[in-house]
């Protein structure tokens, strides 16, 4: 079985329900997929920080708050330098996942700055392989998938004055659980193909 860990922080509860539909796309079978909140990994000696070292991937999800990763998310990166020093999480799958209130709402800034915590950490990142479906005329913003165009990670557009169990839309839940199958069949692959031996 192949372990998947998805660490996220919701301050409303959108990129809750972002992480659910991830969640239920990775859930395939032979796919072992649990959600932790950043906050409970809030300081390095404290929290399932063995449960995260034993996953074979982990999806890493924040709302884009001011143009990067909320502050909890933050705190959970820093939190996890102890991990950096040894180096437990190299070579693990990554890949991550924002919502915000905007369609861009510099989203872009947070999927990089998740990918750039997974580099440090030695990971290799998985980014969201679905064509944009709203480019050209005749498409239909409401229905699309990958509507807003993220190719880094998973971005999913939240109306901000609307409660989680309305926003985002169904396309965008849509396009959360394709990017979480994605990502569980690049951990399955990558968790059972052995290595080739080094060449003599
Ligand atoms: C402190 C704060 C900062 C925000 N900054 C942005 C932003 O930079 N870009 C944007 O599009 N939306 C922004 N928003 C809107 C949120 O991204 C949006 O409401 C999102 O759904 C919140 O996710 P959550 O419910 O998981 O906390 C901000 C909201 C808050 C509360």
């Amino acid at each position: 079985m192949a372990r998947i860990a998805i660490v996220y922080h919701s301050g409303y509860g959108h990129t809750a329900k972002v992480a659910e539909h991830v969640r239920k796309g990775a859930a395939i079978s032979g796919a072992d997929v649990r959600l932790y909140e950043a906050e409970d990994l809030s300081a390095p000696d404290k929290g399932p920080w063995a449960e995260l070292a034993a996953a074979d991937a982990i999806i890493f999800g924040a709302p884009t708050y001011m143009g990067s990763v909320s502050a909890a998310m933050k705190q959970f990166i820093d939190a996890s330098s102890k991990v950096w020093m040894s180096r437990t999480w190299e070579n693990k799958l990554a890949a991550g996942f924002t919502t915000s209130g905007s369609l861009s709402g510099d989203k872009q800034v947070t999927l990089q700055q998740l990918a750039t915590f997974a580099a440090q950490q030695g990971m290799i990142w998985v980014g969201n392989s679905l064509p944009t479906g709203y480019n050209a005329s005749g498409h239909d913003f409401g229905t699309a998938l990958n509507r807003a165009g993220f190719f880094l990670g998973l971005g999913t557009q939240s109306l901000v004055d609307l409660p989680a169990d309305q926003t985002p839309n169904d396309a965008d839940l849509k396009t959360a659980e394709l990017f979480g199958r994605r990502v569980a069949e690049a951990t399955l692959r990558w968790a059972r193909v052995p290595a080739e031996p080094a060449l003599a």
